[in-house]
C-alpha cells in the first residue's frame, strides 16, 4: 500500500515536473479543497433553471424540457461525429495522449456510429411524450407565446446533417442534379438547402422570419463547419475505408440504419405530432410563419437520404411511404 502511494507520488511529480510546476502546492490545494458532489459535478442546480416557460399553461413545461433533451441528445451525437470525422482522440489510462489515431478502424465506425443510431432511436421512441403528452387544447394556446420561434431552427439538427452526409445531399432534390458537385462552392448550394422550402409563406412565397433569424446567427457557422467536413464528413471517411471494408455489410447496414434513423423515423415520429396538433378536419392550423407544413415534413417529400449510393432505386422511390400509410394517418 505505501509503495503503492510512494510510486503515485514519484508519477505526480514527473507530471508536475514536466510542466515547470511544483507537486508541493498542488498537494497543499488537495488537503483543502473541498469533496465533489453530485449536484456540483452534474451542475445540476444550473440545470434546474433552465426551464422558464412563457405562460402559466402546465404543459408548456413538458415541451421546453422535452426540447432540452432532445438537444442534449443530439450533442451526444455530434460527440461521436465530430470524433468519427476527426479521428478520434484516444486517451490512455495513464492520461496521456496517444495522438490522433490516423487509420479509421471499422470497430471504431461501427461502434461510434451505433451510440448515434441508439440516441435517435431513444429520440424516435420518447416522442410519444409530445404527441401523447400533453393536452392539446393547451398546446395550442401557448404555442402562440412562442411565435415565431420553432424546432426549425435547431442547430444541432443541421450541424448533425453536416457531419453525416456530402452537402449535395441536403440540397433540394428538385435541383440536385443541376449542380456540378466538385466546380459548386458550399455557399452556392446553400442558397437551395433543403430547408427553404420549409419556410417559404404561402401567402407571399417570401422567407419567413424564422428562416431570417436561422440564417442571421448561423449561415458563417454552418458554412464553415459545411466547407471542413467536405473531405472528412461520414460518407467520406466511409469512401477512405479499403475496398473490402467498404463491402463489409456491418458497416453498410450500420450507415444505412442511420439514415433510417435521422431521415425516416425521427422526421415521422415528428411530424405525427404536427399532425396531431396542427391538423384539423375542417381548416388546417398554421405552423411556424404560416408554412405548408404538411407539403414539407414528410420525408418521402423531402427525400433527404445521406447515402443514396447503398439504396436501391426502388428503396429511394418509396422513402418514408409505408410508414406513413401505416402510423401517422391511423392516429
Ligand atoms: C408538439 C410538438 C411539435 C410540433 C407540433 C412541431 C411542429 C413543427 C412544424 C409544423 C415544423 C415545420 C416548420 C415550422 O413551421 O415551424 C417543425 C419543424 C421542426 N421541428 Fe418541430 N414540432 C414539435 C416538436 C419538436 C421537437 C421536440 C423538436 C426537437 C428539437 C423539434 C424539432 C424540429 C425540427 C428540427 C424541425 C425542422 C425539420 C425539417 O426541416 O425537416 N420539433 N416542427
Amino acid at each position: 500500500m505505501k509503495n503503492n502511494i510512494e510510486k503515485k507520488i514519484k508519477l505526480l511529480e514527473d507530471k508536475y515536473a514536466q510542466m515547470g510546476q511544483d507537486l508541493n502546492g498542488y498537494l497543499d490545494g488537495l488537503l483543502l479543497s473541498n469533496y465533489l458532489t453530485y449536484w456540483d459535478y452534474t451542475q445540476l442546480e444550473t440545470l434546474l433553471t433552465l426551464q422558464n416557460p412563457k405562460t402559466d399553461f402546465p404543459d408548456e413545461v413538458i415541451f421546453i424540457i422535452y426540447h432540452q433533451i432532445t438537444e442534449l441528445y443530439f450533442k451526444l451525437s455530434i460527440h461521436e461525429l465530430d470524433q468519427i470525422c476527426n479521428n478520434g482522440l484516444k486517451i490512455l489510462p495513464n492520461g496521456k495522449n496517444e495522438g490522433w489515431n490516423k487509420k479509421l478502424e471499422v470497430p471504431f465506425f461501427i461502434e461510434r456510429i451505433n451510440r448515434i443510431n441508439r440516441y435517435f432511436e431513444v429520440l424516435t421512441k420518447s416522442f410519444e411524450i409530445m404527441i401523447d403528452g400533453m393536452e392539446k387544447e393547451q398546446f395550442l394556446r401557448y404555442r402562440m407565446a412562442l411565435l415565431p420561434a420553432s424546432g426549425f431552427q435547431s442547430a444541432q439538427y443541421r450541424m448533425i446533417e453536416m457531419y453525416c452526409t456530402d452537402f449535395i445531399n441536403l440540397v433540394d432534390k428538385e435541383v440536385r442534379a443541376k449542380f456540378k458537385i466538385k466546380k459548386t462552392s458550399i455557399e452556392e448550394l446553400f442558397n437551395h438547402i433543403y430547408w427553404n422550402k420549409g419556410a417559404t409563406e404561402l401567402s407571399t412565397g417570401k422567407k419567413t422570419l424564422t428562416l431570417e433569424q436561422f440564417e442571421k446567427k448561423y449561415f458563417k457557422k454552418f458554412i464553415a463547419l459545411a466547407n471542413e467536413n467536405k473531405t472528412k464528413n461520414i460518407w467520406q471517411k466511409y469512401l477512405s475505408l479499403s475496398k473490402t471494408d467498404q463491402k463489409n455489410i456491418k458497416v453498410i447496414n450500420t450507415l444505412k440504419q442511420l439514415d433510417i434513423n435521422i431521415n425516416i423515423n425521427w422526421p415521422l415520429v415528428h411530424y405525427k405530432s404536427a399532425v396531431r396538433y396542427l391538423q384539423q378536419n375542417t381548416e388546417d392550423i398554421s405552423a411556424t410563419g404560416g408554412t405548408n407544413w404538411q407539403r414539407y415534413l414528410p420525408p418521402r417529400f423531402q427525400k433527404r437520404i445521406f447515402y443514396p449510393q447503398l439504396w436501391s432505386n426502388q428503396e429511394i422511390e418509396d422513402w418514408g411511404k409505408g410508414w406513413v400509410e401505416n402510423n401517422v394517418f391511423k392516429h
